[in-house]
């Protein structure tokens, strides 16, 4: 089942990332952010007593700020041992309807193309600091995103880690 994470969730969910990126990047991304204010949506996969995914949606900054709530996806993560069994997608698919719940314009997200591409994600022109093949958004209001000049940024937990 799919549920809103708690902060107990916090070690299980860093021993997650741990394991499923091969790097503890993620897993001090993922202290960072539950210690910041910047979370808008953090969903586990949970079995039993086993947290078997997660995803964690932040808010981001748009300079100039033309007043879109933009958000951004990351980390997300199943384990190893349960991967390719569709909890990824049913995470990012619940984030996504959460995220519209919430009234976000957009999501963004960092990563393969040919996942996200399910989800309707397209390679974004909004200029960032990240490799622009890889970085993509999902407009949620219509064409917000279209020909607009403006550079966006991930929460501040993104540049310390
Ligand atoms: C990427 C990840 C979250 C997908 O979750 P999952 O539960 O395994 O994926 P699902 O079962 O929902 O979807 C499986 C599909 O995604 C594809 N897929 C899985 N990982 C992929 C990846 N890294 N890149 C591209 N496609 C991927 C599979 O080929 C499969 O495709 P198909 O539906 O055409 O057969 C998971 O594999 C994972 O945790 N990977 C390690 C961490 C990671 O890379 N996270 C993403 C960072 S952007």
């Amino acid at each position: 089942m799919i549920r809103k994470s708690k902060q107990t969730d916090l070690e299980k969910i860093a021993e997650l990332m741990h394991e499923s990126f091969s790097s503890e990047v993620e897993s001090n991304l993922v202290r960072k952010l539950f210690s910041g204010e910047d979370i808008l949506v953090n969903l586990v996969y949970q079995s039993q007593d086993q947290i078997l995914g997660n995803v964690i949606i932040s808010k981001t900054k748009m300079y100039p700020d033309v007043g879109l709530f933009c958000v951004g996806v990351g980390p997300l993560a199943v384990r190893p041992s349960h991967q390719f069994k569709g909890i990824g997608s049913q995470l990012m698919k619940a984030a996504i309807i959460e995220c519209s719940n919430l009234g976000v314009d957009a999501l963004f997200v960092l990563g393969d193309p040919n996942y996200y591409k399910r989800f309707s994600f397209e390679v974004s022109k909004i200029s960032s600091d990240y490799n622009a093949a890889n970085f993509q958004e999902l407009q949620l209001k219509s064409n917000c995103l279209s020909d607009l000049q403006a550079k966006i940024s991930y929460a501040d937990a993104f540049s310390v880690v």
